[in-house]
């Protein structure tokens, strides 16, 4: 277990090492689900989780750069920065032409790099090649896992969290590698796409979980997804129903309320009975959603509660990070 610079950690602290510490053996952990269902959020608080634990660890986001920043009231980087938000947590925002520069760089020698890097017919024929989008994207995410940085001057990091786009997006992320290591067939593109391919179905290496909302949609696409995936010869490590809603009343109370109700003519009154009973009415619901997915992933299910807050800052972040790593155990 990773435990840096730490010369003495408590009881509790211990127990949060050891309870992340199993997933956060890998080196890269990808984070996919249906939009909006709370991706970077669980990536990020997956992050800080990462990072109490002692792992020096990034958080890579590939579609929706800036949360991090804000949430940890960081200016935004420059472009392809790797930014330190807290000890041992840092983020980076991927963006295609950025990496594809930085892959010339270290492979193209001299100024013919920095010629093709610049040159605008260049970038835009390669942007415009199905799919190389993906693979440059991934393609750094694979360079921040490795022991050995390709970047210059850049330290190797424990753990890289990548916050894909949202399903369908995401999988062809995951599969850009393999179907140019199978277009190219030989040379250096055909190599390096199938070195970034086999290190993503390397699972002592790589996790890919799925965040979910439990909603009929969102549990529909990470059944598609499972199923994909497994197509591909890949796998769901963890699969994390986030925002779900407490379920505070027993069937008695909502029968005292519905009663209640019907006798309750004062405004605030009648108000505060219906919020009670739809919050109830949407934990049932998600209830049985939720329910969908035990038999898949039986063993892999993890929930995070909704937080009933006007916006996700840090301490919201943290405290998801706390219920991750308890809920890991
Ligand atoms: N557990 C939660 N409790 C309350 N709000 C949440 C929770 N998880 C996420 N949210 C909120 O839901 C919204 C969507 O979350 P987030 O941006 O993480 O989703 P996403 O899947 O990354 O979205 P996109 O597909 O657009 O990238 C955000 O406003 C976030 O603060
Ligand atoms: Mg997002």
């Amino acid at each position: 277990m990773c435990v840096r610079g730490v010369a003495s950690v408590s009881a509790r602290a211990r127990v949060f090492f050891e309870a992340v510490d199993s997933l956060f053996q890998r080196r890269l952990i990808f984070v996919t689900g249906k939009g909006g269902v709370g991706k970077s959020t669980v990536a990020l608080a997956l992050g800080i989780a990462a990072a109490h634990s002692g792992k020096r660890t990034i958080v890579a986001q590939l579609a929706s750069g800036g949360y991090l920043q804000r949430a940890f009231d960081k200016r935004h980087g420059r472009h392809f920065e790797e930014i330190r938000l807290a000890p041992s947590l840092y983020t980076i925002s991927i963006e295609a032409q950025a990496a594809m520069e930085e892959y010339l760089l270290v492979k193209v020698p001299g100024p013919v790099a920095l010629l093709l890097s610049r040159s605008r017919l260049f970038g835009a024929f390669a942007m415009a090649t199905p799919g190389m989008r993906e693979l440059l994207q991934v393609g750094k995410a694979w360079e921040l896992a490795q022991p050995q940085r390709r970047a210059r001057e850049a330290d190797p990091y424990d753990l890289v969290i990548v916050d894909l786009a949202a399903t369908g997006h995401g999988i062809g992320t995951l599969r850009a590698p393999r179907t140019f290591a199978e277009i190219a067939r030989v040379g250096p593109i055909a190599h390096q796409g199938e070195v970034i391919a086999s290190t993503i179905a390397d699972r002592a290496f790589t996790a890919v979980i799925a965040v979910t909302t439990a909603e009929e949609m969102p549990v529909n696409e990470t059944l598609e997804l499972h199923e994909q995936l497994l197509r591909d010869g890949l796998d769901l490590d963890a699969v994390i129903v986030n925002a779900l809603y407490p379920e505070r009343l027993s069937a008695a109370d909502t029968a005292i309320l519905r009663a209640a109700l019907e006798s309750c003519s004062a405004t605030p009154g009648r108000a505060a009975i219906e919020i009670a009973l739809s919050e109830h009415a949407r934990a049932a619901t998600q209830a049985q959603q939720a329910e969908r997915l035990r038999a898949p992933f039986d063993g892999l299910l993890l929930s995070l509660p909704f937080l009933f807050e006007p916006e996700l800052g840090r301490p919201q972040l943290e405290r998801l990070a706390e219920l991750l790593a308890e809920r890991l155990a």
